[in-house]
C-alpha cells in the first residue's frame, strides 16, 4: 500500500510499504477514506520529536471503512464506517475507567516523554507519533491496523459525509476539552493563542457554550480573519502594535480574561533568545505563548493548554501564577470520552468543524501538503488527504 513516511527533518514521502494485518484478537483493519494533517504532525516534521525513525508512517487523524476485524471485536463489523481516536486506550486500566483515556497505562510500549519520570508507566500510545508513544503506524496511508477496536472507533450514521466527522479523531475533541478545561460557559471572556486548527476548534466550542468575548492571537491575518468571520473573535496580530497580552488586559477593564487557551505549544514563535536556547537544546520549549497566557488571564482565572510542551522553559513565571491564583490544565485529549456528545452536536447542526478545511488533496500529494501547511502557504488552514 501507499503511506506517508518520515525520512528526516522536513523530509516526508509517500512510499510503497507492506499492507498492515490483524495482529491481536481485538484489532481491526481499516481502509482509509479521509485523513488530515495536524499541527502535531508538524512537530514530527520539524524533527523535534525524539525516536521518530526513518520509515515510520505518520498520521493520527483518519477515518474509513472497516475491512476486517479480529475474533474479539464486538459491535463493529466489516463494512462499517468509523472515525478513529488518535489516542489508543484499553478501556479497562486505572485511568481508562476514570475516563482519562490519554493516560492509559497499558497501550504504550515506548517510554513516553516525561523527563522526571520516576517509575510511572508512559501515557497512552498514539497513532503515528514516534516510538516514545509506541511506534504505532499512522493513518496517512491507504490502510491502517487499529488496536483496541472495542474502545476507540466510533460508528458514523448514514448521511454524514466524511468531512463533517473526520475531526472527531482529534482536533474537535481537543478544542472541546480545551474550553471545558478553561471553564468556559455563558458570559465567559476568553483569549485563545494560536489560530491554527486547534485554536479554531476551541473558538467554535467556546461559542457553542456561550462565551461572550473571545480574543484570538496569531500573526497570520488570513487565519485571524477566518476566525473573525466564522466565530466572531476579536483578532489580535501580535506582530502589529503593542504586546498582545497587554492589549487584552486593556480591553477587559484592566483585569484580563477569565481564561486563556494556549493552542500553540512548544514551537511557539518567540524571541531570538528563545530560538537560540531551544536550538542549543538548553530549553525544550519556547515559552512565548504560555507566558502570554499567564499575562492575559485575570486573577483567579484558568489557563488551558492543548498545545504540546516538552521538557523545560526558561522564564516561566511561576510566581505570577501564584500571585494571580491561577489554575492550569493541560495534556493530550481524552478523545474517547467526548465522542458521543460531539457527534450529537454535529448532527444537531451546532458544530460545523468541516468549515475550516482549506485544501483537499490526494494522499500522493502529501509531501507538498506538509510543506504548504507548515509554511502557511496559499492561506492553508487544514488539509484533508484522500487515498
Ligand atoms: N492536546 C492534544 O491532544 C493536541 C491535539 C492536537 C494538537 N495539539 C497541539 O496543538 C497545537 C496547535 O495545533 P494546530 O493544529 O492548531 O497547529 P498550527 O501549527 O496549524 O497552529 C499553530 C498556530 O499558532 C500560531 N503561533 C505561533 N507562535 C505563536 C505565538 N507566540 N503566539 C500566538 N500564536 C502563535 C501559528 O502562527 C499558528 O497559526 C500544536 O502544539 C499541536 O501539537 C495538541
Ligand atoms: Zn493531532
Ligand atoms: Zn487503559
Amino acid at each position: 500500500m501507499k503511506a506517508l513516511t518520515y525520512h528526516g527533518t522536513k523530509d516526508v514521502r509517500v512510499d510503497n510499504v507492506p499492507d498492515p494485518t490483524i495482529q491481536e484478537p481485538d484489532d481491526l483493519l481499516l481502509r482509509i477514506t479521509a485523513t488530515a494533517i495536524c499541527g502535531s504532525d508538524l512537530h514530527l516534521y520539524h524533527g523535534k520529536v525524539p525516536e521518530t525513525l526513518p520509515g515510520d508512517i505518520l498520521g493520527h487523524e483518519f477515518m474509513g471503512i472497516v475491512e476486517d476485524v479480529g475474533p474479539e471485536v464486538r459491535h463493529i463489523a466489516p463494512g462499517d464506517r468509523v472515525v478513529i481516536p488518535f489516542v489508543i486506550a484499553c478501556g479497562q486500566c486505572y485511568f481508562c475507567v476514570k475516563n482519562l483515556f490519554s493516560a492509559c497505562e497499558t497501550t504504550n510500549e515506548g517510554r513516553g516523554a516525561i523527563m522526571n519520570k520516576k517509575g510511572i508507566p508512559p501515557a497512552a500510545a498514539l497513532f503515528g507519533f514516534s516510538h516514545l508513544y509506541g511506534g504505532v503506524p499512522g493513518g496517512q496511508a491507504e490502510f491502517v491496523r487499529v488496536p483496541k477496536a472495542n474502545v476507540g472507533p466510533l460508528k458514523i450514521p448514514h448521511g454524514l459525509e466524511d468531512e463533517r466527522v473526520l475531526f472527531l479523531s482529534d482536533i474537535l475533541p481537543t478544542g472541546y476539552q480545551a474550553v471545558l478545561n478553561a471553564g468556559v460557559g455563558p458570559g465567559s471572556t476568553l483569549a485563545i493563542f494560536g489560530a491554527g486548527p486547534v485554536g479554531l476548534m476551541s473558538a467554535a466550542c467556546a461559542r457553542m457554550l456561550g462565551a461572550e468575548t473571545i480574543f484570538m492571537v496569531d500573526r497570520f491575518d488570513y487565519r485571524l480573519e477566518f476566525a473573525k468571520e466564522a466565530y466572531g473573535v476579536i483578532p489580535i496580530n501580535y506582530e502589529i502594535g503593542d504586546d498582545a497580552a497587554e492589549r487584552i488586559v486593556e480591553q477587559t477593564g484592566g483585569r484580563g480574561v477569565d481564561a486563556t487557551i494556549d493552542a500553540v505549544g512548544f514551537e511557539a514563535h518567540g524571541s531570538a533568545t528563545e530560538t537560540v536556547l531551544s536550538t542549543l537544546k538548553l530549553e525544550g520549549s519556547s515559552g512565548k505563548a504560555i507566558r502570554q497566557c499567564i499575562a492575559a488571564v485575570r486573577r483567579g482565572g484558568t489557563i488551558s493548554v492543548p498545545g504540546i510542551y516538552t521538557g523545560f522553559i526558561h522564564g516561566f513565571l511561576f510566581g505570577d501564577i501564584f500571585e494571580k491564583g491561577l489554575t492550569i490544565k493541560a495534556g493530550q485529549t481524552h478523545v474517547q470520552r467526548f465522542l458521543p456528545e460531539l457527534l450529537n452536536f454535529i448532527q444537531e447542526g451546532r458544530l460545523h468543524p468541516d468549515i475550516i478545511i482549506s485544501h483537499r488533496m490526494a494522499l500522493d500529494e502529501a509531501a507538498q501538503a506538509y510543506h504548504m501547511f507548515d509554511q502557511k502557504h496559499d492561506a492553508c488552514r487544514k488539509v484533508v488527504l484522500t487515498p
